[in-house]
C-alpha cells in the first residue's frame, strides 16, 4: 500500500468506528432496560407480556419498566435539514382543537391534555401482543394459522383501532346532503342538533371519557368530528356499533343489518361506572 492508500483507509475506518459508536452499539431502549433490570435482551423479547393473555391484562407500568423512551422520547427542535418544527405545521396541526408543541405520536395518543381530557387510552387497548419470531399471517410462528389474526408486521391492528377515530365521517348514512366541511355550517357547526336524539348511548368505553366528550362537544362540532372524519387517515368509515337509542325507528336500515348493537367486550366499563 502507498502512503495515501494508508491515509484513505485510516480516514474509513475511524468513519466506520464514530458511525458504529453512534448508531449501531448502543442499544435500544427497551434493551438496555432490560439489560439493566438483571433480564437478558432475549428473556425480554419473549417475555410473556408480549402475549396473549397476559398482554390483554398487563398494566401501563409493567410495559413501561420496560418502554419508558415510549412516554420520555420527544420529537426534534429542528428536522436534519433545518426546518423549525414551530414552522412545519400539518393541516390537523392548524384546527382550533391542536395544542401545544408537536409532539410524538404515543405522546399525542396518551399524555397531552386532549389525551388526557376525552381519552383513557392503554398500551394494550392497541397494543395486543405480537410473536417477534415471525409477524406475518400463515407462517410457521403462527400457531392459529388464521390468517386474519395478525397483521403484516404491525404491531397494531389499525381496522380495529385507529379506524375508529381516524375513519371518514359516513355522511350518507345520515343523510346528510354533503360532506361535513362542506354543510357543517348549515348545521349551525353542530352535531347534536341531530345527536341529542340519534344514537344518544355513544362512547361508554374504557377508552373514553364519554361525559368530557359530551361537554366540550355541545356546540362546537370540531370536537366531535376530530374523531369523526377531521383527522381522517383513511379513505373508509369504521363500522360503529348501533347501541339502542330511545325512540329508535323499529325498522333496521340495510346499511346497518351487520351492524352488532354492543360495542366489544374488552373495552367494557366496570358496570358501576357505566352512565346510561
Ligand atoms: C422485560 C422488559 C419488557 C417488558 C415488560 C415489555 N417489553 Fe416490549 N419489548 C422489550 C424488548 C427487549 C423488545 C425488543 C426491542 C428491540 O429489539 O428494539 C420489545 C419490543 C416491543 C415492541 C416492538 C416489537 C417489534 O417487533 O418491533 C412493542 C410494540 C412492545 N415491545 C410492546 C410492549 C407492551 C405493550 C408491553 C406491555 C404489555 C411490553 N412491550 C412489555 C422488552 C419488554
Ligand atoms: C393509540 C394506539 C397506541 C397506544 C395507546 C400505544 N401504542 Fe405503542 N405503538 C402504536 C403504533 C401504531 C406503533 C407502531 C407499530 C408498527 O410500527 O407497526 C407503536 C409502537 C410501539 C413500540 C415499538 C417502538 C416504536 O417506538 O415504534 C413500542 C415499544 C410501543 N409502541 C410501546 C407502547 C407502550 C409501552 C404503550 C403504553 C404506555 C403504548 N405503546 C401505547 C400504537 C399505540
Ligand atoms: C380513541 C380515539 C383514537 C384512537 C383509537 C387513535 N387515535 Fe390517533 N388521535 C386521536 C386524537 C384525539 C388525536 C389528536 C390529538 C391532539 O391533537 O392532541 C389523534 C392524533 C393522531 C395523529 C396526529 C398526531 C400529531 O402529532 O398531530 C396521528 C398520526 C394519529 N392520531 C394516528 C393514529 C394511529 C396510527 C392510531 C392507531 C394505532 C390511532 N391514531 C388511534 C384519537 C385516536
Ligand atoms: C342531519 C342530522 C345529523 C347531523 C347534523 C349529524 N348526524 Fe351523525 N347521524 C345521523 C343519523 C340519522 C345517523 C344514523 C342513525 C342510525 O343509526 O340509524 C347518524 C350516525 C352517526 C354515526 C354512526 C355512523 C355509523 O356508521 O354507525 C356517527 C359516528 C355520527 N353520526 C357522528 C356525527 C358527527 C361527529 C356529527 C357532526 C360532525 C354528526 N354525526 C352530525 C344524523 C346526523
Ligand atoms: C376522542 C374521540 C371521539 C370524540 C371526540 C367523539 N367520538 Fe364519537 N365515537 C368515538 C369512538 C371510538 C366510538 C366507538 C365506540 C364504541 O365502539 O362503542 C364513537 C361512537 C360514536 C357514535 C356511535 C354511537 C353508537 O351507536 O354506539 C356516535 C353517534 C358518535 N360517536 C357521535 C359523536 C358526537 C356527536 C361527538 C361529539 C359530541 C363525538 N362522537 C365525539 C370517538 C370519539
Amino acid at each position: 500500500m502507498s502512503k495515501q492508500d494508508w491515509i484513505i483507509a485510516a480516514v474509513i475506518g475511524a468513519t466506520i468506528a464514530l458511525v458504529s459508536a453512534v448508531f449501531g452499539v448502543t442499544p435500544p431502549p427497551a434493551a438496555a432496560a432490560a439489560a439493566a433490570s438483571g433480564q437478558d435482551y432475549l428473556r425480554a423479547v419473549y417475555n410473556p407480556l408480549h402475549f396473549q393473555p397476559a398482554a390483554g391484562l398487563a398494566t401501563d407500568d409493567q410495559c413501561l419498566a420496560c418502554h419508558r423512551e415510549i412516554i420520555d422520547q420527544r420529537v426534534r427542535d429542528k428536522s436534519p435539514a433545518g426546518l423549525s418544527a414551530k414552522e412545519a405545521k400539518a393541516w390537523y396541526q392548524q384546527l382550533s382543537t391542536y395544542a401545544g408543541e408537536q409532539d410524538t405520536f404515543h405522546r399525542r395518543h396518551l399524555v397531552t391534555p386532549m389525551a388526557r381530557q376525552f381519552m383513557n387510552l392503554q398500551c394494550n387497548t392497541c397494543h395486543q401482543g405480537h410473536d417477534p419470531r415471525e409477524e406475518a399471517p400463515g407462517s410457521s410462528a403462527d400457531v392459529s394459522q388464521d390468517t386474519t389474526a395478525i397483521t403484516l408486521r404491525k404491531q397494531v391492528n389499525p381496522e380495529t383501532v385507529c379506524l375508529k377515530c381516524h375513519g371518514q365521517m359516513n355522511y350518507v348514512v345520515m343523510g346528510l346532503p354533503g360532506p361535513w366541511q362542506e354543510v357543517g355550517e348549515q348545521m349551525g357547526n353542530d352535531c347534536l342538533v341531530c345527536h341529542a336524539n340519534i344514537r344518544t348511548d355513544r362512547h361508554n368505553v374504557n377508552y373514553l371519557n364519554a361525559e368530557a366528550i359530551e361537554a366540550a362537544g355541545k356546540g362546537n362540532a370540531d370536537v366531535c368530528y376530530g374523531c369523526h372524519g377531521g383527522r381522517a387517515w383513511y379513505r373508509i368509515a369504521y363500522p360503529y356499533p348501533r347501541h339502542p337509542w330511545p325512540n329508535m325507528p323499529a325498522d333496521t336500515p340495510d346499511w346497518a343489518k351487520d351492524r352488532p348493537a354492543y360495542s366489544e367486550p374488552r373495552f367494557a366499563k366496570p358496570a358501576a361506572v357505566v352512565n346510561r
